[in-house]
């Protein structure tokens, strides 16, 4: 017997854009007419732009828009940049402006990419002997590489390709289980479907391969794959960036004392490097940077996460990615994070605002983006603990935050004006605004 489930939908990607709103709007809310406008007004007028955004994904009713800021004046390398920063929190495109102001006056950021290795993995499940495996894989490892040639003729001719693979034995966590764990070098490609095509091709050959090998009986024939996908960890994927200067360079209008100051900040990170709960808001605050950058660039945000924090736990326990040291008077202070970024392919040439933070940035190659990330997330995390271990956070953040709070409040332009300038000297809360409001408004 079928049973009606209400509010659910079979089809729903084969309706218009129009049907599928006006479905939502009969099933799931009150006033019809208010969420049809809201959902009409983030509609962009150019038709040709909003079938370019509808198309990115499935099911697009609208957009869904976050601010694209800029952090001026980063200094990487000799270069100068205004990096893009696509987020919603108030207060992390201020202090990245600010990170970078503060280190431009203080030779600015170095930044090296260490390593560029992309990983990709066959899963299989193999029942017989392994040496029979390892002589079949050594036996079929060069047709493997040959039979991807249509794959990889376009990256091998500007220099990258399949660096090499390997057969694993993981059948000691997990009866039965190998693996093909295949590198690449993707150059300024994320490399992700090149990745995936060259995984599935080599899972084709391993397969109908090992049905043809006089070596293995019937059992150890009929291998079973069960994926082909790369890998988000990419641990030689490595970009390090860093900021150095005497400690009394350090001395600013909110430094008044840098000795104190610098021995105050490296116990922060040394707290981060040893306490996971705290290490975990730490790199949070270096993802704030990170993310930002990552998604206005057209990059796999999710991706960029994964990787990065599985990094921080390599050796046993989740840990800070930021460093610090002081040695004879020098402060030294440095991240260093997988990246495995593109710039071109995916997002980079269709999203015009992607197009535009490309171009921004000078048309970076993937390494040169990586360096501008990791820069990103080190001046987020400098921000971060400047303001932790000086003023606390808060007073910053709640500055930041009272727009926010205005805007919740429907604030005019003359009420902000005057309430912006009442908290330059006032302690920002949500309920000091809240009285503040209301004094005004009598
Ligand atoms: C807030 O988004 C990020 C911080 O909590 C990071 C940190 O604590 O280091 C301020």
């Amino acid at each position: 017997m079928k049973t009606h489930m209400p509010n659910t939908i079979s089809g729903f990607s084969k309706l218009s854009k129009s049907e599928k709103i006006e479905w939502l709007l009969d099933t799931y809310f009150s006033d019809k007419a208010s969420a049809r406008t809201l959902v009409q007004r983030y509609w962009n007028s150019d038709e040709k732009l909003q079938k370019l955004h509808d198309e990115f994904i499935e099911n697009t009713i609208t957009n869904y828009y976050l601010p694209l800021g800029v952090a001026p004046n980063f200094k990487i390398n000799e270069t100068f940049y205004a990096v893009p920063m696509a987020i919603e929190e108030s207060s992390v495109v201020a202090a990245a402006s600010k990170a970078a102001k503060f280190w431009l006056e203080r030779g600015g950021f170095k930044a090296e990419v260490l390593s560029t290795e992309k990983i990709g993995q066959v899963h299989f499940i193999y029942k017989g002997d392994f040496t029979k495996l390892e002589t079949f894989f050594k036996n079929i490892k060069s047709k493997l590489i040959s039979d991807t040639a249509a794959l990889t003729k376009n990256m091998e001719r500007r220099g990258g390709g399949i660096l090499n693979i390997e057969l694993r034995n993981k059948s000691e966590q997990l009866p039965n289980y190998y693996q093909l764990h295949a590198t690449f070098e993707t150059l300024d490609a994320m490399g992700a479907n090149f990745i995936n095509s060259c995984l599935e091709q080599f899972a084709t050959t391993f397969k109908n391969e090992a049905l043809q090998f006089e070596g293995f009986n019937v059992e150890e024939k009929a291998i079973t794959i069960v994926m082909s996908i790369l890998s988000n960890y990419v641990p030689q994927c490595l970009v390090r960036a860093e900021v150095s200067c005497k400690i009394e360079a350090l001395k600013s209008k909110d430094i008044p004392n840098p000795e104190e100051f610098a021995e105050k900040f490296k116990q922060a990170v040394s707290i981060a490097e040893i306490e996971p709960y705290r290490a975990v808001t730490h790199n949070k605050g270096i993802m704030n940077g990170i993310d930002a950058v990552v998604l206005a660039t057209g990059n796999d945000f999710r991706a960029v996460e994964a990787g990065v924090h599985a990094y921080a736990s390599r050796n046993g326990s989740y840990s800070s990615l930021t460093h610090c040291t002081i040695d004879n008077g020098m402060f030294k202070f440095w991240i260093e994070i997988p990246l495995a970024l593109g710039t071109v392919g995916g997002l980079t040439s269709l999203h015009p605002l992607v197009k535009f933070s490309m171009e921004l940035l000078q048309k970076p190659t993937a390494k040169d983006l990586m360096q501008v990330v990791a820069v990103a997330g080190l001046a987020q995390n400098f921000g971060a603990l400047k303001s932790l271990t000086t003023t606390g956070i808060q007073e910053g953040h709640m500055k930041m935050h009272l727009m926010n709070i205005l805007n919740q409040f429907e604030a005019t332009d003359d009420e902000k004006k005057q309430l912006v300038a009442h908290f330059k000297t006032n302690v920002v809360t949500h309920s000091a605004v809240v009285d503040a409001i209301s004094a005004l408004r009598g």
